[in-house]
């Protein structure tokens, strides 16, 4: 369950292999990007080292949540996105699905959901991704269900409304059983800033049922972390 590798962008490259296993095996890949500072890496490594490797015509791409602003806010997922990977290879327009931030935001969740829902394979009684790419925020969040909003990893729906604690942010997130009904799961996490809440979820400790991403389990997927030295102290 555990990809251990010396830094960041070892790291990086651990998920960017597995990427490109999953890719070779599919005629066509559909996957959730999650957000923050952490993809910037492995998107940089896909753009500069793996896009020859890609046949981007056959990768599908979402967000696994979107902060709602518009697309060209410093703060949205869908710009870090086209500034470090989507700029510089070549993939179909069309094969990118992002979150329509500047949408008022309980309509975007309905309209984003029905995009999921059309465009991809159920199982289980719910559409399926292929891989679901997952970050590790420091208050044990991921995507953007937050410990005080616990409620999203039951939610019925697609997409849900997630706000950030500390700024009062809307975001549209993935709920969990979305999230957990992935084919593969996989946090990348990185930095001894992780360390902490990664440890605590691994040895089941203290307050880890209060962490999100403690709950993310794969109904009859795989569940990866690909983690630094640094945050697997
Ligand atoms: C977001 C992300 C969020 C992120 C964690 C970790 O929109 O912010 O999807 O869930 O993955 O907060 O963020 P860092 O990678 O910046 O530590």
């Amino acid at each position: 369950m555990k990809r251990i590798f010396d830094t960041p962008k070892d790291t990086a490259r651990g998920f960017a292999d597995h990427f490109l296993k999953l890719h070779k095996e599919s005629d066509m890949l559909s996957i959730a990007l999650s957000g923050g500072s952490t993809p910037k890496i492995l998107f940089d490594l896909l753009a500069d080292e793996y896009q020859d490797e890609f046949d981007w015509s056959r990768i599908q791409l979402y967000w696994g949540d979107e902060r709602c602003v518009p697309p060209t806010d410093e703060q949205s997922n869908y710009k870090m996105t086209v500034d470090h990977l989507i700029s510089k290879i070549n993939i179909p327009e069309s094969n990118v699905h992002r979150v329509l931030g500047e949408n008022e935001s309980e309509q975007e969740a309905i309209r984003y959901s029905e995009e999921i829902t059309s465009n991809l394979p159920a199982a289980n009684g719910l559409p399926q991704f292929d891989i679901m790419l997952l970050g590790l925020g420091g208050d044990g969040h991921t995507a953007s269900i937050f410990p005080h909003e616990m409620e999203l990893l039951q939610d019925e729906r697609t997409c849900a409304i997630g706000t950030n604690p500390d700024s009062g942010q809307k975001r549209i997130t993935l709920t969990g059983p979305i999230i957990n009904n992935a084919k593969s799961i996989c946090f990348l996490a990185t930095g001894s800033g992780k360390a902490e809440k990664i440890d605590e979820i691994f040895n089941k400790r203290d307050r880890y049922l209060a962490y999100p991403a403690a709950h993310i389990s794969p109904v009859d997927g795989e569940l990866l972390w690909f983690l630094d030295q640094g945050a697997n102290q």
